[in-house]
């Protein structure tokens, strides 16, 4: 059985879907690994590691890929029409070369690039979407979503403290004293779990709030203070998921942020709605009522920001508050995020094999959730149903 991994070639993507550890791991399972060369460059895993540990180095994507079984990627293939910038060529998408009936595992973002199953399926691909892992115990190693936002989430902080004139724990020295700073976390899922951490072992005071009731004892255990508005709804579904919160529950919701945004240096975005556009929860009153000097990191820049005044994949400055919208916050810590998702991966196909061939259970649960194409159509319940969920 050949397994391939390609070399990334979306902008803002440094990650690479396996490391030299995992390679060990496939190479154990019985694959025969090829690696596109320069894969793991950008996140620091070079070729001559992967040849250590007995992948195979390929010259280019068509080579890596053309009799695999299965190929490895972080992010969804290019489509025609993107590869005629000089920086790649047509022939650099893998559907060009892959042989049919092959499995393609990555990144997919179906929901918003619902016709590119149609090429996967008329390539002959078995495409599988990770995003779409259930969030059952059973799947917690294979979670992607999970592990790239929790160091999105840590990376949030990071990145925000850079551009960030203050110091964030207290200091008290013989020239002065400085107050702890003060960050507010808005969305208390996986992401904002890992900056209120983030910020609290920097030593700066945090607050957060989330339309899930259950995050306040989570939010709580972390030692930040939970905020949220007198009699506020629990807008949490059967998935555990938000869903979207009555025009009442919004507005005192908003006005909850605006007052307490007034005494923040530190703003981090990290509020999603699946299938939908990211909430509005900083508007460019609330950034203009901010103190100068203050700091607004968007993590849901690229679900189009939670702030307006963001600008997706840009540093700017409005009314002396610095707003971050870097996009692909995972890639930004690459080394790390490559090998959380290397891993995921590998957990992912150990249930396909058995005695070292793949043995794929149609049946199962995580496999019906993930598959968008197979054998030539496109299966996706959420791909084929006629009125989608507006993503
Ligand atoms: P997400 O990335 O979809 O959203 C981030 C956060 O934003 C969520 O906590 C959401 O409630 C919040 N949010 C949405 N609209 C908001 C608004 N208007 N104001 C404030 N906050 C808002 O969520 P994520 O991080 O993927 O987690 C979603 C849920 O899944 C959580 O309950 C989490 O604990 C759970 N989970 C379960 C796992 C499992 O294996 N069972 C694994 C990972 C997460």
């Amino acid at each position: 059985m050949k397994l391939a991994v390609q070399k990334e070639r979306r902008e803002h993507e440094r990650r690479v879907a396996a490391t030299p550890d995992t390679v060990k791991k496939l190479v154990a399972m019985g694959f025969d690994v090829t690696v596109e060369s320069g894969a793991g460059d950008a996140a620091g895993y070079l070729d001559p590691a992967f040849q250590d540990m007995g992948a195979a180095i390929a010259g280019d994507l068509a080579a890596t890929v053309k009799d695999a079984d299965i190929v490895l990627a972080v992010q969804r293939p290019l489509e025609d029409g993107e590869g005629d910038t000089p920086l790649v060529s047509m022939n650099e998408t893998p559907l060009v070369s892959m042989k049919k009936g092959a499995l393609l595992i990555g990144l997919l973002a179906p929901l918003s690039n619902k016709d590119q199953a149609a090429s996967y399926a008329s390539a002959g691909v078995d495409a599988f979407a990770m995003e779409f892992v259930p969030r059952i115990s059973r799947a917690q190693g294979m979670d992607v979503l999970s592990s790239q936002s929790s160091l999105a989430g840590y990376r949030a902080i990071l990145d925000g403290a850079a551009e960030f004139g203050r110091a964030f724990p207290m200091m008290m020295t013989a020239a002065g004293t400085i107050a702890p700073a003060r960050v507010f976390v808005l969305g208390a899922g996986v992401a904002g779990l890992q900056a209120i951490a983030t910020a609290r072992r920097l030593g700066a005071s945090v607050f957060a709030t989330d339309v899930r009731a259950a995050a306040a004892e989570q939010v709580e255990s972390l030692g930040a203070t939970f905020l949220t508005p007198e009699g506020a709804e629990d807008a949490e579904d059967a998935s555990g998921y938000a869903k979207e919160t009555s025009a009442d529950a919004q507005a005192k919701q908003t006005a909850m942020v605006t007052e307490a945004l007034k005494t923040q240096d530190m703003a981090i975005c990290t509020a999603l709605i699946p299938g939908r556009a990211a909430p509005i929860l900083i508007d460019d009153t609330m950034v203009a009522g901010m103190k100068p000097g203050s700091v607004i990191v968007d993590l849901a820049a690229e679900a189009g920001g939670n702030c307006t005044a963001t600008k997706p994949g840009e540093v700017v400055q409005v009314h002396g508050v610095t707003i971050v919208g870097h996009l692909n916050t995972p890639s930004r810590i690459a080394t790390d995020a490559s090998a959380m998702y290397a891993r995921n991966l590998v957990n992912f196909l150990t249930p396909m094999i058995t005695d070292g061939a793949l043995a794929i259970d149609w049946d199962d649960e995580i496999i019906q959730a993930t598959c968008l194409t197979r054998d030539g159509a496109v299966i996706h319940p959420r791909l084929t149903e006629a009125s989608g969920d507006g993503s």
